[in-house]
């Protein structure tokens, strides 16, 4: 029997070598260690043999059958590898490879900071009016009561399209009189809106400055709006937006549109206060430009500004959350780098 045993053992292992597809190995499987294979069955014919004998024999059996079985592994696996190569060669699909995992897409940065500001401007009764990128120069700034020779109205800030009439919006106080003369029934409704979107100007691209970012407007009008209702609405828009405690503060300022004008500034909510070097160590950041809207802005709405009165502010989402995040570099917005966007 042991000697049966070891021709068994050379006549697998020499066949095993000789196999070179996969279906030659299975068929080398079934008949050698298969349930019905020879070693197997030599294996049970251990009953034939005398007590003495078994010990020896079930011992060298057990490892003629370990061998061939590592023997049969390491010959799969090369098998395999070289059909795998072949099929490659051939053109075939690597159906072995992982998959690529399909990135989980993600909100951009301003999209997110807008949405928050819809939010808190909505609790607050604004709702959100989309005015146009493409504007008249009447928009923009005629009717805002751009004086002709105004600064700002000069070639080197705003894209003009080849008619000369014809710009994209600086700011969005330009959707002002949109919004006035669309939802203020010719001057005998008041209202209340937010107004997003996309400007434009014809800037030295920098770190600090782009040519396009975001902007929010608001407006509020009616039959008793005056100064503290500007005041505290937008502290309470600053307190919710970025810190539930910060002190804000009003400076004069100058606008066109706007009269008095002033701008908005709101306690470091990096440093409390104390000065750091996000706001310059004045212990201050502005969030935004605002004022009561001229007589003749109303009157352009279509509002009698002499028994309507309203509100205006606008403020720049990028430039916060700059602040807020540490992004030293503005133009990162815009880049497409998911490096950028993903950290947020
Ligand atoms: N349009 C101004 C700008 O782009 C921002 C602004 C200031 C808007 C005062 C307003 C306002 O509505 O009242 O710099």
């Amino acid at each position: 029997m042991l000697e049966k045993l070891g021709l068994l053992h050379q006549q697998a292992a020499a066949e095993l070598d000789s196999a070179v597809t996969s279906d030659a190995l299975a068929a080398w499987k079934t008949r050698y260690i298969g349930q019905k294979g020879e070693v197997t069955l030599i294996m049970r014919g251990i009953g034939s043999l005398t007590p003495a004998e078994r010990p020896a024999f079930g011992q060298r059996a057990n490892e003629v059958r370990q061998a061939l079985e590592a023997a049969f592994d390491l010959r799969e696996g090369a098998i395999r590898d070289a059909e795998l190569a072949k099929s490659l060669e051939e053109g075939g699909i690597d159906v072995t490879l992982p998959g690529r995992k399909a990135g989980v897409g993600g909100l951009h940065p301003s999209t997110r900071t807008l949405r928050r500001f819809y939010d808190i401007w909505a609790e607050m009764g604004f709702q959100v009016y989309r005015s146009r990128d493409v504007e008249t120069d009447d928009m923009n700034f005629t009717l805002l009561n751009f004086p002709p020779h105004h600064p700002a109205r000069e070639m080197q800030d705003t894209f003009y399209t080849g008619d000369k009439d014809v710009i994209l919006r600086t700011h969005t106080s330009a959707g002002q009189i949109r919004a006035m003369r669309e939802l203020g029934g010719d001057g005998s409704k008041p209202i209340r809106v937010v107004l997003p979107g996309m400007c434009y100007r014809h800037e030295q691209i920098t770190n600090r400055s782009e040519a396009q970012f975001h902007q929010v407007e608001g407006i509020a009008i009616g039959r008793n709006i005056k100064m503290s209702d500007l005041k505290g609405t937008v502290a309470e828009f600053a307190r919710k937006m970025y810190s539930p405690t910060a002190a804000v503060r009003y400076r004069a300022s100058y606008f066109p549109f706007t009269e008095p004008s002033m701008e908005i500034d709101i306690e470091c909510f990096l440093c409390g206060g104390k000065g750091c070097s996000v706001c310059k160590h004045s212990g201050w950041l502005e969030i935004a430009g605002s004022g009561m809207i001229h007589p003749t802005v109303l009157r352009n709405g279509g509002y009698d500004p002499r028994e309507w009165s309203g509100f205006a502010f606008g403020m720049g989402p990028e430039r916060i959350t700059m602040l807020k995040h540490s992004v030293t570099d503005i133009r990162n917005y815009w880049a497409n780098d998911t490096r950028f966007l993903e950290q947020f």
